[in-house]
């Protein structure tokens, strides 16, 4: 769908926008920079992945937006959770949502959090080492645990590294230590990488990791869950498969290679919000550096530190909606606002953007609902943090 809205800057007269969501985030008045959410648009994208996950429990990984309107809908839809914090179970609960429905996925936990969660009813928890296990058996005694397994071989675009998981001896001890702690070890769980295009990505980690379930079992642990984590993939201009295919597609490979896990769990963020978000907003300055400058540098009333984290290593490359597409383009450098050089968004491929763009115009950023609010600074070099309006 296309449709022109109009708005009321000075100069650019029109956007082409392809959604409800873009004509209001073209048309209305912010006095900073704002992310834009549709809620029915999460609705959507929730029940696309849940035709394509089957039985597959969803989770809906709160660090991907958080904002309680969101969280209030997938409550009422059926979702779980997975929250990484004291303030996001808090938040899940005051929604509505049920505590043995949320899972406490961070595999790094406060003591005094995990006392919070376990009297608060929250059940599962995430482990990759063996002092979590036993801060977890103190503070939660008789929980159920998953072990997070390290992945080394992501194909992701902005994959999870070495930080979370561990390998497959420390997996098997970790499953016999939570036993001797009393504790309830259900089966694993991993992060095949954020932002994982294509489902055919998933087979190599898959196969690596399904040895390890099958090592588990042999050692005599019957595990019942496999926890699949996130993944699923928005749209920033590569294609990518529709959620439904997708999410089925991945199922079909983990059904072909772990036969026995009895509940699979599923853990979507940027693929549940992102496409229900766009962030408005304006050009702060356009320049080049010198009179033969190939590339005009273009500054942006948004950068690194006020809501476009995920611009670093240029691994997440936003679409840039102006008033003057259609018109000639050329390279440009895109920058924040900020007294900071970090604060570049792409410059080893820069983007191509309209020449006539200039200070003042508003510009549009598509996909924006995942991993912007939250990244965004309170207040670096004073400026205020991304607002957040929900249609
Ligand atoms: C434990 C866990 N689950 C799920 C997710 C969501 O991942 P994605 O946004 O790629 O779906 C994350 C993201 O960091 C995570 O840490």
């Amino acid at each position: 769908m296309h449709m022109t809205a109009y708005f009321a800057g000075a100069s650019a007269p029109s956007f082409a926008v392809d959604s409800r969501l873009e004509a209001y985030a073209a048309t209305a008045e912010f006095d900073r920079p704002t992310l834009v959410i549709d809620v029915d648009r999460v609705e959507t994208q929730f029940e696309a992945l849940r035709a394509g996950l089957g039985r597959a429990d969803i989770h809906y990984a709160v660090k991907a937006n958080p904002h309680p309107a969101i969280i209030e809908r997938l409550v009422q839809l059926g979702s779980h959770f997975d929250a990484a914090s004291r303030a996001e179970i808090e938040l899940c609960l005051s929604q509505g949502a049920r505590p043995e429905h949320v899972s406490f996925g961070n595999t790094i936990k406060r003591v005094s959090d995990i006392a919070f969660a376990h009297n608060a009813g929250i059940r599962m928890f995430a482990v990759d080492a063996e002092e979590e296990l036993e801060k977890i058996a103190e503070h939660a005694p008789g929980a159920q645990v998953y072990v997070r397994l390290i992945v080394e071989t992501s194909t992701a675009d902005w994959p999870l590294t070495r930080k979370f998981g561990c390998d497959r001896d420390m997996a098997l001890k970790l499953l016999d230590r939570a036993t001797e702690l009393g504790l309830e070890p259900l089966g694993f769980s991993f992060h095949v990488g954020s932002q994982t295009r294509h489902a055919e990505m998933w087979a190599p980690v898959l196969d690596e990791l399904s040895r390890i379930w099958a090592a588990a079992k042999a050692a005599g642990h019957d595990l019942e869950l496999l926890n699949i984590g996130g993944g699923f993939p928005a749209f920033y201009g590569e294609e990518i498969q529709a959620p439904t295919d997708y999410a089925a597609a991945v199922m079909e490979l983990v059904e072909d290679r772990f036969p026995g896990a009895r509940r699979v769990m599923a853990e979507p963020g940027r693929g549940m919000v992102a496409e229900a978000g766009v962030i408005a907003c304006e050009v702060m300055l356009t320049s080049r550096k010198s009179e033969r400058d190939m590339h005009r540098w273009v500054y942006l009333s948004i950068g690194r530190f006020s809501g476009l984290a995920e611009t670093e290593g240029e691994a997440i490359r936003y679409q840039f909606v102006t008033p003057h597409d259609g018109e000639t383009t050329g390279p440009c450098i895109l920058a924040g606002p900020s007294c900071d050089s970090a604060d570049v968004l792409y410059e080893k491929r820069p983007m191509n953007l309209p020449l006539s763009l200039k200070s003042g115009d508003r510009v549009l950023i598509r996909n924006t609902g995942a991993y912007t609010s939250t990244y965004s600074s309170v207040c670096f070099n004073g400026f205020p943090p991304l607002d957040v309006v929900v249609i």
